[in-house]
């Protein structure tokens, strides 16, 4: 499949989660595990261009398709979907984050100004710390910002450089698979 941009193989059993493959064996650990079963949403990551849940979908089930995580949407952290989240202070512990930026990412690609009904639809993500208001805001910010109606400035660096986490995370380089 191609991660990132990246084409990885992994050398291990079919019938492995997604979320694990990416997390154990390709180390990108953005993509939180939660539940496991389906409900929270912590391990969504965008297939194909739609935002699945990396537990419920094996790596055959995602052999030859495009997967992007939380570490491929933008390196800088300069999605809109990012910069909207810390402008409108909607992160709390952190932990459902990358799977509702994810979403968020995915719903703004296909609808870049949401409703709040229909926000509340597409994001079914649970966030134990209930950022739930400041979240429908910031992502329909981030549909503006999308849209060009708005700027926001940038987001903070993220303290390392793309070329430290190419480094830390072998999946991101191209000479390298999983
Ligand atoms: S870990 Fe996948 S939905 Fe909760
Ligand atoms: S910010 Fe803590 S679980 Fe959502």
């Amino acid at each position: 499949m191609t991660v990132n941009g990246k084409p990885v193989q992994f050398d291990i059993d079919p019938q492995t989660p997604l979320l694990w493959a990416l997390r154990d064996a390709a180390n990108l650990t953005g993509t939180k595990y939660g539940c496991g079963v389906g409900d929270c949403g912590a391990c969504m990551v965008i297939v194909d261009g739609e935002a699945l849940r990396s537990c419920l979908i094996t790596i055959a089930e995602a052999e030859g398709r495009f997967v992007t995580t939380i570490e491929g949407l933008a390196r800088d952290r300069s999605h809109p979907v990012q910069q909207a989240m810390v402008a409108e202070q909607a992160i709390q512990c952190g932990f459902c984050t990358p799977g509702i930026v994810m979403a968020a990412a995915a719903l703004l690609q296909r609808n870049a100004a949401p409703s709040e009904e229909d926000i509340e639809a597409a994001i079914q993500n649970l966030c134990r710390c209930g950022v739930y208001p400041r979240l429908t805001r910031a992502i329909q910010r981030a549909g503006r910002v999308a849209l060009r109606q708005e700027t926001i400035s940038a987001a903070p660096a993220p303290g390392i450089s793309a070329e430290d986490a190419e480094r830390a995370v072998p999946a991101m380089r191209a000479d390298k698979g999983a």
